[in-house]
């Protein structure tokens, strides 16, 4: 499996490398272009997966640059081709709308949606001769409103169709393009609300299966959408949130049978 991920230095883009090297560790090895802003924790991560018994290639820089898009894919040749691409990438700018700032909005719309397009484009030649995937990490906050993420849900909610659309644009050239959407997910991202009091178990109560997600169980979502078990999946969303999102009427303090 030839794979490119992004966001790969922690969090779910780490799990995912790890998965993805796992999972190959009986057959010959991945082979994986590993991208985020920091080389030296690139590198770290990188030597995990080799450890796993994959190969592992790091390219650090910033996807909000067109040109270093460009630069990735033009790295292609490392892993020698390409079956799977981890759009993964994602950054937490909250700012209620009234006080959102004109930077913040354009920072969230270029990493969460224009790096996927620009990324996806780049990478279509090479994943249309491979018949590859393309996942897009989206999120719950795309189909949920999340005070105070005003630009952050906005822009997740234009990755889901994003994906769509790009499925049904490509599917002709055998390229399956998904979205897996984290609920409350424990990561370096999240980590910060986590350490406040109270806030881990309020959480928990909330969700179905009474845990906050781990990176773990994100990555094994994207990576079943890379394999051949997800070959007749495409324009999808996999929402791996424990149930969150389904608890609306659960809470409705006035239901009596
Ligand atoms: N953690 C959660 O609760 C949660 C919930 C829903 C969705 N998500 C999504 O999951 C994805 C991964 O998030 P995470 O929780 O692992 O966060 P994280 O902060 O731990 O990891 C995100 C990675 O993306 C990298 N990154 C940010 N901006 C970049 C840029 N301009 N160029 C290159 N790399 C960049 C960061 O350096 C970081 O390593 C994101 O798209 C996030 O929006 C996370």
């Amino acid at each position: 499996m030839k794979v490119i991920v992004t966001g790969a230095a922690q969090g779910i883009g780490k799990a995912i490398a790890l998965k993805i090297a796992s999972d190959s560790k009986v057959q010959q090895g991945a082979k994986i272009l590993l991208t985020d802003l920091h080389q030296d924790s690139l590198e770290t991560v990188a030597n995990e997966v080799r450890a796993l018994g994959s190969e592992a290639h790091t390219l650090a820089g910033d996807l909000t640059d067109p040109n270093f898009i460009q630069a990735l894919s033009d790295s292609i040749h490392l892993i020698g081709g390409l079956d799977a691409v981890a759009s993964n990438a994602g950054l937490a700018l909250h700012s209620p709308l009234l006080t959102l700032s004109l930077e913040q909005w354009q920072k969230n719309f270029d990493l969460h949606v224009r790096t996927p397009w620009l990324l996806a484009r780049a990478c279509h030649a090479a994943l249309k001769a491979s018949h590859g995937a393309f996942i897009i990490t989206a999120s719950v906050s795309g189909t949920h409103p999340t005070p105070p993420g005003g630009a952050y849900s906005s822009s997740k909610a234009a990755a889901l169709m994003l994906a769509k659309q790009m499925a049904v644009e490509w599917g002709p050239d055998g390229i399956r393009v998904n979205t897996v959407s984290p609920g409350m997910t424990l990561t370096p991202m999240t980590h910060s609300a986590y350490t406040q009091p109270g806030v881990m178990a309020q959480r928990e109560s909330r969700i179905p299966l009474r845990r906050i997600g781990q990176a773990e169980d994100i990555a094994k979502a994207v990576a079943f959408l890379m394999s051949q078990e997800a070959s007749y999946i495409t324009g999808a969303d996999i929402v791996v949130d424990g149930g969150l999102t389904q608890t609306l009427m659960a809470y409705n303090p006035g239901w009596k049978t």
